[in-house]
This record gives C-alpha cells, sequence and structure tokens, in this order.
C-alpha cells in the first residue's frame, strides 16, 4: 500500500520539514523568549527514530526534505542523520536534502554537509550591521555567521539568505542586503513576521512589515519583473531588471498560499503539525515506537494527512494579531 499522500484538498505532500532539535544558540526575538525551557532529552526522538520516520515519509512519496530546528546543527551528532538520509538520495527516491540553519555552526559543518549531499541551504540573516545582528539575535554574533557563509559557499553549497522583515529594524537594509546577496551571488527571501511565539500582539503588530509595502520601496529603484515560477513553496519571486537578481516575497499575512501547500512538519518530538498556522497535530512518536515495524507509523501518518487543515487563518488586517499561535517558531521549525 504504497499510495503517495493525497490530503483532503487533492494536495500531494511531497515535502517534509523535519525540527530535529527545539534548542537553538540564538535567542532571536520574533522567535523565542530569552528564557526557554527546552525539552528534556527523553522527550527527543533519537537520531534512529527519526531515520525511521523520514524514511517512511519518504516511502509514502515525500522527495524533499528539509532539517530544522531550533538550530539543527547545534544538535549532537547530527551528521550521522545527515550521512544516513543521503542513501536515500543516492537511491533516487529523494530528490532534495536541505537544511534552515541560523549559520552559527557552518564553519564546522559545510563540508561535511556537502559531502552527505546537501545542495542548497538557507540561512536567516536580517541584518548586515553587527550591532543589529546582536540586537536581534540576542546572543548572536555576525562574524561567526559570515564565517559560517563563507564555508557553505567554499564547499559548494548554494546559499539563500531568509531575512525577515521588521518593521523599524531592517526597512534601511532593504537595498544593502539585496546588493550584498548579489554580489555574495547568494539568492534571497523576505519574510513577513508571522506572529508565533509569546509576544504581546501589541508587539507583534509593531514588527510587522508588510512586504507590499517592502516591495513598493524596492519599485521606487528596481523595475520588478514578477515571475511565475512557483518552487512549489509558499515564495513568490520577482526579477531587478537592472541587475537580472531574484527575490523571493514569503507573505503568509497579505497573500494566502495554502492552495499549493505541499508540506507537513515534523518537530522534534514527533507530533507532525498539517499546518503552520493551526493548532491541529498528531502525534507520531507513539505508533513509531508501538513496534520496531512501520505499518502503524504508516497508518497513522496517513490519518494525519486525512486532517490536514485547508488553510492558516493568521490575519493582521483587524488590526490586531489574529490567528495568533502560542508555539514558538523553534517548535515546528519555521
Ligand atoms: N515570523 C517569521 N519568520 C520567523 N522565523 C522565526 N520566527 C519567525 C516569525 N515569528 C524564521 C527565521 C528563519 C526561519 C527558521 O524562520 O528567521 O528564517
Ligand atoms: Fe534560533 Fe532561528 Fe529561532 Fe533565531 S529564528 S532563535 S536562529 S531558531
Amino acid at each position: 500500500m504504497n499510495a503517495p499522500l493525497i490530503d483532503p484538498f487533492q494536495r500531494a505532500i511531497s515535502y517534509l520539514r523535519v525540527s530535529v532539535t527545539d534548542r537553538c544558540d540564538f535567542r532571536c526575538l520574533y522567535c523565542m523568549s530569552e528564557n526557554m525551557t527546552f525539552l528534556p532529552k527523553k522527550e527527543l526522538l533519537t537520531l534512529e527514530e527519526l531515520d525511521r520516520m523520514c524514511s517512511t515519509f519518504i516511502r509514502l512519496g515525500v522527495r524533499k526534505l528539509r532539517i530544522t530546528g531550533g538550530e539543527p546543527l547545534v544538535r549532537r551528532d547530527i551528521m550521522t542523520f545527515f550521512r544516513a538520509m543521503s542513501r536515500h538520495l543516492e537511491s533516487g527516491d529523494l530528490d532534495e536534502l536541505t537544511l534552515t540553519t541560523n549559520g552559527s555552526q557552518l564553519s564546522r559543518f559545510a563540508a561535511d554537509l556537502a559531502a552527505a549531499g546537501v545542495r542548497r541551504i538557507n540561512v536567516s540573516l536580517d541584518t548586515l550591521d553587527e550591532a543589529k545582528f546582536a540586537r536581534v539575535t540576542r546572543w548572536g554574533r555576525l562574524a561567526q555567521v559570515m564565517n559560517g557563509i563563507d564555508a557553505a559557499q567554499a564547499a559548494g553549497l548554494r546559499v539563500k539568505i531568509n531575512a525577515v522583515a521588521l518593521k523599524g529594524f531592517n526597512e534601511d537594509e532593504l537595498f544593502t542586503l539585496a546588493e550584498w546577496c548579489a554580489a555574495r551571488d547568494c539568492d534571497m527571501t523576505w519574510i513577513e513576521v508571522m506572529p508565533m511565539g509569546d509576544l504581546g500582539n501589541e508587539d507583534r503588530l509593531d514588527q510587522y512589515w508588510s512586504l507590499d509595502d517592502l516591495r513598493a520601496r524596492l519599485a521606487e529603484r528596481y523595475t520588478l519583473i514578477d515571475l511565475a515560477e512557483r518552487t512549489g513553496g509558499p515564495a513568490r519571486y520577482v526579477q531587478l531588471e537592472q541587475t537580472g537578481q531574484k527575490i523571493g516575497f514569503i507573505t503568509p499575512l497579505t497573500h494566502n498560499f495554502c492552495e499549493s501547500c505541499n508540506r507537513v512538519r515534523l518537530t522534534c518530538t514527533g507530533e507532525l503539525y498539517m499546518c503552520l498556522g493551526q493548532e491541529d497535530m498528531a502525534d507520531l512518536r507513539a505508533p513509531l515506537r508501538v513496534s520496531e515495524d512501520d505499518t502503524a507509523l504508516e497508518e497513522a501518518i496517513r490519518n494525519a494527512i486525512a486532517h490536514k487543515p485547508k488553510g492558516h487563518d493568521f490575519d493582521y488586517s483587524r488590526q490586531r494579531a489574529d490567528g495568533q499561535m502560542t508555539r514558538h517558531m523553534s517548535h515546528t521549525g519555521g
């Protein structure tokens, strides 16, 4: 019974995002609180269990795996897991193995990632200013991330920069970030800040910088060409006519993209979230642990996909952060 995973809205689920840890060496303002209580180790799926989970999803038709966190590279021995997943690339069952990272550990791991078959990574970087970087990440050091990006590119990894658009924070870096990415041959995507975590509604609304506005400002300097291309994900792309550079926009608030959603998210404790913006989840750890074979797990996965909701309910349009989630982003990995 290897029928592909199709949800009630006829969307084929071919993309699994896996959070391998809830921990992080940064404490970004929009993602975590300063004093986080992390999960005890016994709650986490072991690396072997993560392997079984991912391999089962791949058997059921998942073609793309993205490893997230927290910060995935702070999980002990995580390269063992990457190396294990590379067998699915070699067999052709998996098209892509990728990673979203804050970049802090890339100097150590870039070469190993490339050796495991990783070709592209996303690095979160909201500012090129050292002091601002320290402010937004609370604990991060920009130089360390820059070294990480250098190491990644030296190892042949294609780097995409993800910047969260933050009002009054990186508005003034719209052009510097774009130019820096072009000069470094990095792709770039802007993300609207989502109402996650424990900041109050007012705070989150204060941070919110609409990408419609960002786009309009970009258009003051460049001619923007809308690209039809969708990479199966929520990003829409424009090309700057003058430079040829592409810039992506992820706009959970101003434009809904749920109709083409192809993904689900697994947390480090084995909960499967069918939608980033909904509370619905299915526990896959119990069916995983109930037996050594994967029958119960498979059934739980199919059952979960059969309940994938139509979309999220994030909405700032009524001047408050509707659809707000109490989960931290580090729980489901963005
Ligand atoms: N809104 C939007 N993006 C967020 N991220 C973390 N928290 C939020 C939020 N509240 C982003 C990070 C990173 C990815 C993992 O998720 O900046 O790019
Ligand atoms: Fe860590 Fe990324 Fe969250 Fe920042 S956004 S605290 S780097 S997981």
